[in-house]
């Protein structure tokens, strides 16, 4: 894999401006440890290690539990958990030690991303900005990211106001970007079942702007023809399942019914 090379280097943050990006200097300073980690675990293996992308991972214990997944399975997959909150990812134990605002240019490098083992590494970076840099490593000439082949969003943020619909993920634009450009397959957990219908639908339809998005979830949200009929594709998570992750369990924990929906 190939990390951006010496001879041109990160630009400083003032660099960084001046190119009017609307991207976080953080998540893009983290985008490119991210390639680091990733070449360092990658540096024994004779074979591109693949990824697995476990995003709004909240306090990391679901990539915890994948990496020992995969552990157990004998696969060389390295999976990577993000989350934006620095919080979150202090309780899992990810974080600890680290420095707290990682939003100062001056200490931001390095800070982000910390690699927990050999197949896991934990990134404190905004989804839909980090996603939009793997999204354009596609283009020819840019680092390319490691083969991606599996992507879970468990009990991400759900928005639930009707008009909140585009701050829902599957209204962002890196969602229908990433419908095109995502390898393998795309589970989505949720307690509310609504939100796995929808992303299957903008899943299914992709391709429009936001705007039909809207109107797709709308219908959906009505129960009307722009909805996957009966919810098909989503499924109940089962009582006898193992408990993914920290949200999982509190909902099992008060009784209430989990989803899930795969995207392919
Ligand atoms: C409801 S929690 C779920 C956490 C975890 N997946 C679980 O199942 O236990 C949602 C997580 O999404 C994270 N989040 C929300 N918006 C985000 C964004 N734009 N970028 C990165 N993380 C985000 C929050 O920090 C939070 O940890």
């Amino acid at each position: 894999m190939k990390v951006p090379p010496t001879s041109t280097p990160i630009p400083s943050i003032d660099e960084f401006k001046s190119l009017g990006t609307l991207l976080p200097y953080h998540t893009y300073l983290a985008y490119y440890d991210l390639l680091v980690a990733l070449q360092s675990l990658n540096k024994d293996s004779t074979k591109e290690r693949p990824v697995h992308l476990d995003l709004y991972c909240g306090t990391g214990m679901s990539s915890q539990v994948l990496a020992d997944d995969y552990t157990r399975l004998g696969s060389s997959a390295i999976v990577v958990g993000v989350d934006r909150s620095f919080d979150r990812l202090s309780r899992g134990g990810m974080f600890k030690g680290s420095i707290k605002d990682p939003s100062d240019a001056s200490i931001a490098a390095n800070c982000n991303v910390r690699t927990i083992s050999n197949n896991c590494i934990m990134v404190r970076a905004d989804v839909p900005s980090l996603m939009s840099m793997y999204l354009n490593s596609r283009r020819p000439g840019l680092t390319p990211f490691p083969n991606v082949v599996k992507t879970t969003i468990f009990y991400p943020n759900p928005y639930p106001k009707s008009r909140s619909y585009n701050s829902r993920f599957y209204g962002e634009p890196w969602f229908l970007g990433y419908r095109l450009e995502a390898g393998g397959e795309v589970e989505v957990r949720s307690n509310w079942e609504t939100l796995c219908m929808q992303a299957l639908d903008v899943w299914k339809m992709g391709g429009m702007g936001v705007e039909g998005v809207e109107g797709v979830l709308r219908r959906v949200e009505e129960g009307g023809d722009g909805g996957v009929e009966g919810g098909g594709g989503v499924e109940v998570v089962e009582e006898g399942e193992r408990r993914v992750s920290l949200f999982e369990r509190k909902y099992f924990d008060v009784g209430e019914r989990c989803f899930k929906v795969t995207l392919t």
